[in-house]
Parts: structure tokens; C-alpha cells; sequence
């Protein structure tokens, strides 16, 4: 049996989109992902977050859930739209109240909470209005939001997430436009994420000048799989190490190294936007641990062209600008993601965060698994699958640690079963994405067109 410390953080963890439902109540804005969920095609069998797992009508039972199954800390994330309908402005104090609610009954069963300011769901006016991620203004937004969620919760909260995997948002959402506000481009990408960044980098600070005397503790997650040189080959070992800088150092490097990896920058020329010296100083030490969400592991193998073959979807992504062929060993087990299964993966990516960022205090914010339960003869639900799974990852962490590696916590992905995204509800085979002449359009276009979609929806606010 392998011992984890005392103090060790284990917990799990949702979002707002994927659980609360209630799109339209309570005074709630409109977010992209209630607009994009209801486009033709954007998610498998045409599945909504609008009611979800119905969380923010029933969040006491959830709770006590939680507090049932002997949960010590929940990671959940606000709803922008909630707090500001239309991302900066007026306030709504229904939003404010509801998660009043929940962090006080978290708290009151014992239950510290951990919470993500930015999980996905961007308030529709600042789509429209600003293009989104792609306008500085957006940045500056997000800084206000955040002002609001520190002075109203940072009594109780103190620990905080700006954002959630800024990569998917740029790359799905920003490149292969598979996910809200579902823009293909090349380019996109790495101006979303620049954004992000930046907007991470503001909020921070107003965390650490204004809210000093909250002292709590604020950070951002990223998400990285782990990539395995496919032979020992130096151009396979360096392809990996490539693509891990696109993934994570992309994100990690300008917090714990003060600007963009070298690789990127040399391979993106003016298409990667640079860091002002301003940027630079938000964003140097800007996370006050390494907030990691890791799920899988593939094989990198050097490739000579620019690889459309795994570029899922057309043109948009980062993946062409890589020089790398991934891949996965057919014997590995997938889950219904379609993910492989490679704990030792989360054990040598635990390891090179270690190296490369001088040893910080890491903390898993999501790892986890999707199956169908397992139901044996009894009719009993007999995970083994599952169980399998935490026992292999667990094993990863703990291998890591007695390496040396500083992790903290993990919180396990997810509390419930809740809306996947473009996967919607459940696994269906066979799904296509269709519909993506619309997401061509220029910026401003795409608003247009959004505003029309909206008007014929009825789904006005
Ligand atoms: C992460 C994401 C979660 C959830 C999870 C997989 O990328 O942060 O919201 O989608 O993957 O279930």
C-alpha cells in the first residue's frame, strides 16, 4: 500500500457549463457555449448544458453529497455570465448570491473550496462585441470580473484558478473551431492564448495588490498529455520535447521563465505575438503552484512536413507548425474518449515540469476517466475499469514524489457525469462535426452571424 501524506489535497472537480444548467435564469447573460451548443452540429445529438446536472437549483443536495462520499475539497468554477451578464458592467446579485450559497454550505460540511474563474463559457457580449479572446479589452474584462469574485468570495475562498487549460480554448476553440466560439484558423490560436495569458497576469495582480489581506493563494491550471520519443532516435527525442514546449511551455514558460519558449518563437516568427516588458513582469511568478490537468499519453516521432494528418480538423491548430507525427500504441487501453491509458505518462510529465520549472509545488486540478459503468452479475456497479485507472495514475503521482517531485494535491475529474463539451452526454459513435463553412467568416462576421442565430432561436437577453 502506497502512503500519501497527511496534508495531501485530494478532492474532485466540475464546471460551471458542464453542471449548473438554469442557461437562462436568475439573471444569468448568455455564455458562447449557450449559443454554440445550440448550433446545428457543434455537439454530438445536438446536447445543451441548459439544464445539465441541474446543479444551480440543486446544489444543497450536491453538497451533501459530497460531504457523504467524504469530500474535503471541490473545485467548481463561476459562471462569468452569472456575475456580469454582459462580461463588465452591471453586476447581477442573483449570481452573486447563488454562489454565496454554495461556497457557504461547502464550507459549513467541511468541505474547502477551490475555484476557477474562467472555465470556457466567455459571456456572449464579449464575443460579440470584442471578437473575444482575440481583443486586449477581453483581457482587461477579465480583470474586472475577477476584481468582483475576490472582494465577494475571497473571505471564504482562498484558492484560486484564473483559467482552465487556456491551450483548449485556443486550440479547439480558436483553431479547429470544435469548440465555442468555434473559429478555424492558424493564427487565431496564438493570439487567443496571448490574451489569456495576459489576462491571467492582471488578475493575479490584482489579486496580490488589492487582496493581500485575503491571504489565499492563486495560480492557473494548464493541461498537458505527456509525449514519449517513439524511438531513441535524436530527432524523435527532440520531437517530443517540441511538442511539449508547444503544449505546456507555451503557457508555463512566460510564468516560470519570463517569455515564450525559444522553439515556438523561432519557428512562428511574427505569428507568435510578443510579450511586452510590461506582460513580461504580470506575467513572471504570476502562480502560486502549477496548476496541472493531464489525461493521456502519445507516442512524437519527427516528421518532415507539417503534419495535416493530425490535425483533426482542416486547417486550424498548432499542429502543423510542429514537424511532429503523434501516435499511440495499439495495445494500450482507451477509454471512451478514446484515450490511452499510460500512468508512467503522468509520471515522466510530473518529472519534466519538475525540471523544467525548478521544482514547483504542483497540484493535479484533473485527472480522471470516462467508461460506461460496470455492471456484474448482481446487478452491482464493479468499476474495475476505473478503479484500475486511479490505482495506475495514483501509483504515477506517488513514483513521481518519492523522485522528488513537489505534488501537493489531486483532484479527480469528475464529481458527476455532466456535459462533455462537443461529446454532449454520452459516447456516440460516429459523430461528425459539421457545419463549419459558417466559422470561416471573419470576426466581426461571425458576430453578425451569431446575432442572427440568436434572434431565431429566441434565445435574446
Ligand atoms: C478537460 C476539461 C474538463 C473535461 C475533461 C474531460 O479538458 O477541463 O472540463 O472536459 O477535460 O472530461
Amino acid at each position: 500500500m502506497k502512503q500519501f501524506s497527511e496534508d495531501f489535497i485530494w478532492g474532485t472537480a466540475t464546471s460551471s457549463y458542464q453542471i449548473e444548467g438554469a442557461w437562462n435564469v436568475g439573471g444569468k447573460g448568455l455564455n458562447i457555449w449557450d449559443v454554440f451548443s445550440k448550433l446545428n452540429g457543434k455537439t454530438a445529438g445536438g446536447d445543451t448544458g441548459d439544464r445539465a446536472c441541474d446543479h444551480y437549483h440543486l446544489y444543497e443536495q450536491d453538497v451533501k453529497m459530497m460531504a457523504e462520499l467524504g469530500i474535503k475539497a471541490y473545485r467548481f468554477s463561476i459562471s462569468w455570465s452569472r456575475i456580469m451578464p454582459n462580461g463588465y458592467g452591471a453586476i447581477n446579485e442573483e449570481g452573486i448570491a447563488f454562489y454565496n450559497n454554495l461556497i457557504d454550505s461547502l464550507i459549513a460540511h467541511g468541505i474547502t473550496p477551490w475555484v476557477t474563474l474562467y472555465h470556457w463559457d466567455l459571456p456572449m457580449a464579449l464575443q460579440m462585441e470584442f471578437d473575444g479572446w482575440l481583443n486586449p479589452k477581453v483581457a482587461d474584462s477579465f480583470a474586472e470580473y475577477a476584481r468582483v469574485c475576490f472582494d465577494q468570495f475571497g473571505d471564504r475562498v482562498k484558492h484560486w484558478i484564473t483559467h482552465n487549460e487556456p491551450w483548449v480554448v485556443s486550440i479547439l476553440g480558436y483553431g479547429q473551431g470544435v469548440f465555442a466560439p468555434g473559429r478555424i484558423s492558424s493564427d487565431e490560436p496564438y493570439l487567443a492564448a496571448h490574451q489569456i495569458l495576459r489576462s491571467h497576469g492582471k488578475a493575479v495582480n490584482i489579486y496580490r495588490t488589492e487582496f493581500a489581506h485575503q491571504a489565499g493563494r492563486i495560480g492557473i491550471t494548464n493541461n498537458c498529455d505527456w509525449r514519449e520519443p517513439l524511438t531513441n532516435d535524436e530527432d524523435d527525442k527532440r520531437a517530443a520535447q517540441r511538442a511539449l514546449e508547444f503544449f505546456l511551455g507555451w503557457f508555463a514558460d512566460p510564468i516560470y521563465k519570463g517569455d515564450y519558449p525559444k522553439v515556438m518563437k523561432d519557428q512562428l516568427g511574427d505569428r507568435l505575438p510578443a510579450l511586452t516588458n510590461e506582460d513580461k513582469e504580470l506575467l513572471y511568478g504570476s502562480s502560486d503552484f502549477f496548476g496541472l490537468n493531464h489525461y493521456t499519453t502519445m507516442f512524437a516521432q519527427h516528421s518532415t512536413e507539417s503534419n495535416q494528418e493530425n490535425n483533426v480538423k482542416g486547417n486550424g491548430g498548432i499542429f502543423e507548425d510542429q514537424y511532429v507525427k503523434l501516435s499511440v500504441d495499439p495495445s494500450w487501453a482507451k477509454t471512451s474518449m478514446d484515450w490511452a491509458v499510460v500512468p508512467w505518462g503522468l509520471q515522466k510529465l510530473l518529472e519534466w515540469i519538475h525540471e523544467r520549472y525548478n521544482a514547483p509545488e504542483i497540484i493535479i486540478t484533473e485527472n480522471g476517466c470516462a467508461w460506461d459503468d460496470q455492471i456484474d452479475a448482481n446487478g452491482v456497479v464493479n468499476d474495475e475499469q476505473r478503479v484500475a485507472f486511479i490505482k495506475g495514475y495514483l501509483g504515477a503521482c506517488h513514483q513521481a514524489m518519492e523522485n522528488g517531485v513537489n505534488l501537493s494535491g489531486y483532484f479527480l475529474w469528475s464529481l458527476m457525469d455532466n456535459f462533455e463539451w462537443a461529446s454532449g452526454y454520452e459516447k456516440r459513435f460516429g459523430m461528425t462535426y459539421v457545419d463549419f463553412e459558417t466559422l470561416k467568416r471573419t470576426p466581426k462576421q461571425s458576430a453578425l452571424w451569431y446575432a442572427n442565430v440568436i434572434k431565431q432561436n429566441g434565445i435574446d437577453s
